[in-house]
């Protein structure tokens, strides 16, 4: 039984991010990592374009960092994006000596170079990649890597329901000491006690209705935190990937942006280019310029998707690259060897979350936040392409750096109550839950989306807010399950998402607004942070870890 285990930390997540942090701590280091899946699934198995690092001698620090600021529209944190970039090139000869098999050069003989491609935002080849499934080959690496060490428990199908804080048991100092856990097989919830808790949940971009992310991605680590106390940042610059494989019957697949690297063009279904109206860099402008721009068009022409055509290249050498984007569109019954293949946007990638410093701290002793779930200013108003996963390692081995110099100083933490089911009954309305599934993602998807309004967002927020009071009664009184759970989440953070928003009164990065269409140059470039209100003052009152006390 979980319960009857302590850890020194409690890692909650295993993507890049959260298996990074394992594998850097000391072996003597008692670690738990859950994770509410298998222990592969997250965003890192899905990632395809690849990780960005300088690594070639004709590239220069100055140039990644200068584009990633770029991109980010004067919101990144200067120190962060330095701190990132000028570690990347010691994240990525960690992840070659693991075993992870990056695309070598063979075209030109040199099997000693990286091939590297190009993505949008970049001014020159920076991007290393294993074909077009450089997360698979990540992924597997390091969870094989995890499942060989001693001193790593491996939680998988465990969901983290809350935090456990000083602060909630009425204590004194106020700090993590671990989280209410549910494991979906056997339906029960332990408290899981640790000295130190890793927040490494992923994204939250499953709020929208149509998302490149797998189901994981529902924010959990940033409701978590808020409820916990936690400053969040930057909520309202949702990324919304341009080029997910249109198909009415298919989830979203997405069709990476190296597509474009490699000479890919947009168009219009009469097959004319209009990237170059929009920016001189046309295909290979940032993520947030292209969605718009195909958004525009599609609005403009009522089209249902535009065009993505690489067919021009020769089809051993896209076979090559994109296997696996070849081999999708195939099942699906294009040939993008011989065809150009339909495209649309959908949400991809969560730019704000928990506000941390460069070790990962967050506003909480004894809580880091890493990885998606971050916002640690590397980022800005829009995340350059494949400088996600380089932010995952560098600040994974960052926090675990800090973690291991800092572990002894902290006790083990107290007992810790029981889980109290006693008030709470079974339900008997679970299609209450898949309903307000449907109708929150929708409304996010129809109010805040790639182009916002005033109106918009107060429409959404009405909703919003309404399904939040639904979701706590029905939290409050039934037993919980993944569904639930993942829903109250959702919830929260599209109330995070809509306040911030609304709080931006101007356009910049992926925030684009039509009463505010331009960026406001009048005042100094700030984050939207949002602060939770004092314990007590809010839904903490219904949360059964008080009810436990
Ligand atoms: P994830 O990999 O998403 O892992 C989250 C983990 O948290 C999972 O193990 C999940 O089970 C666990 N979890 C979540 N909530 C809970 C909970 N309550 N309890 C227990 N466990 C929980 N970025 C790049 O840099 N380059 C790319 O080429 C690239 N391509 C992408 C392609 C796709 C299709 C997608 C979806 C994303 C891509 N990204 C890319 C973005 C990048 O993959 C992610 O930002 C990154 O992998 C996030 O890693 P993470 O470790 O923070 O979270
Ligand atoms: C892609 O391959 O287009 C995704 C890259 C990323 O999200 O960084």
């Amino acid at each position: 039984m979980v319960t009857t285990n302590r850890f020194d930390v409690l890692i909650i997540g295993s993507g890049a991010a959260g298996l990074s942090l394992a594998l850097r701590l000391p072996d003597h280091v008692r670690i738990a990592i859950l994770s509410k899946s298998s222990l592969e699934e997250g965003s890192t198995l899905y990632a395809q374009g690849g990780i960005s690092a300088v690594t070639d001698p004709q590239d220069t620090f100055e140039s990644h960092i200068a584009d990633t600021l770029d991109a980010g529209a004067g919101l990144n944190k200067p120190e962060a994006v330095r701190f990132t970039i000028e570690h990347a090139p010691a994240a990525i000869d960690w992840l070659v000596n693991l075993g992870v098999p990056f695309t070598r050069h063979n075209q030109t003989g040199d099997q000693d170079r990286f091939h590297l491609t190009r993505e949008g935002g970049h001014s020159t080849r920076r991007v290393l990649h294993a074909a077009d499934a450089t997360g698979r080959a990540m992924e597997t690496t390091l969870a094989g890597e995890a499942r060989r060490r001693d001193n790593i428990t491996l939680l998988e199908h465990h969901i983290a329901i809350d935090l456990i804080t000083a602060g909630k048991l009425g204590l004194a100092d106020n700090r993590s000491l671990g989280a209410y856990v549910l494991d979906r097989t056997r339906k029960q919830v332990s408290a899981i006690p640790a000295r130190t808790v890793v927040l490494a949940t992923g994204g939250a971009s499953k709020v929208y209705l149509y998302t490149s992310n797998p189901d994981t991605s529902s924010g959990d680590g940033i409701a978590m935190a808020w409820r916990a106390g936690c400053r969040v940042a930057n909520m309202e610059f949702n990324q919304f990937h341009p080029t997910c494989l249109y198909h009415p019957q298919a989830k979203s697949f997405l069709v990476t942006e190296a597509v474009r690297g490699e000479g890919g063009q947009l168009r219009l279904p009469d097959g004319s280019t209009f990237m170059e109206r929009f920016d001189e860099r046309g295909n290979l402008a940032p993520r947030d310029i292209v969605a718009r721009a195909i958004d525009h068009e599609m609005k403009r022409l009522g089209a249902e998707y535009v065009l993505l055509d690489i067919s021009h290249r020769p089809a051993p050498f896209i076979r090559e690259h994109f296997p696996n984007v070849y081999a999708r569109c195939r099942e699906l019954g294009y040939d993008m060897t011989l065809e150009p293949i339909p495209v649309v946007p959908a949400a991809h990638y969560t730019c704000g979350g928990v506000i941390t410093d460069m070790y990962g701290r967050t506003d909480l002793d004894g809580l880091y936040a890493i990885g998606e779930v971050a916002c640690t200013g590397m980022h800005g108003a829009n995340r350059m392409a494949s400088n996600s996963l380089l932010e995952c390692l560098v600040f994974g081995t960052a926090a675990a750096e800090h973690i291991g110099s800092t572990l002894t100083d902290i006790s083990e933490p107290p007992a810790l109550p029981d889980w109290d089911e006693s008030r709470v009954r079974d339900s008997d309305e679970e299609v209450v839950v898949s309903h307000n599934w449907d109708e929150l993602r929708r409304c996010m998807w129809n109010y805040v989306g790639i182009v916002r309004t005033d109106k918009r967002l107060a429409r959404a927020w009405r909703r919003v807010d309404l399904l939040q009071q639904e979701i706590q009664e029905y939290y409050s009184n039934f037993t919980v399950s993944s569904d639930l759970l993942e829903l109250r989440n959702l919830a929260q953070v599209a109330a995070l998402i809509i306040r911030s928003a609304q709080l931006r009164k101007e356009s910049r990065g992926l925030h684009y607004t039509l009463d505010y269409p331009e960026a406001d140059t009048t005042r100094p470039p700030e984050d939207t942070v949002l602060k939770p209100p004092a314990a007590g003052d809010t839904d903490l009152e219904n949360d059964r870890q008080r009810a436990a006390n």
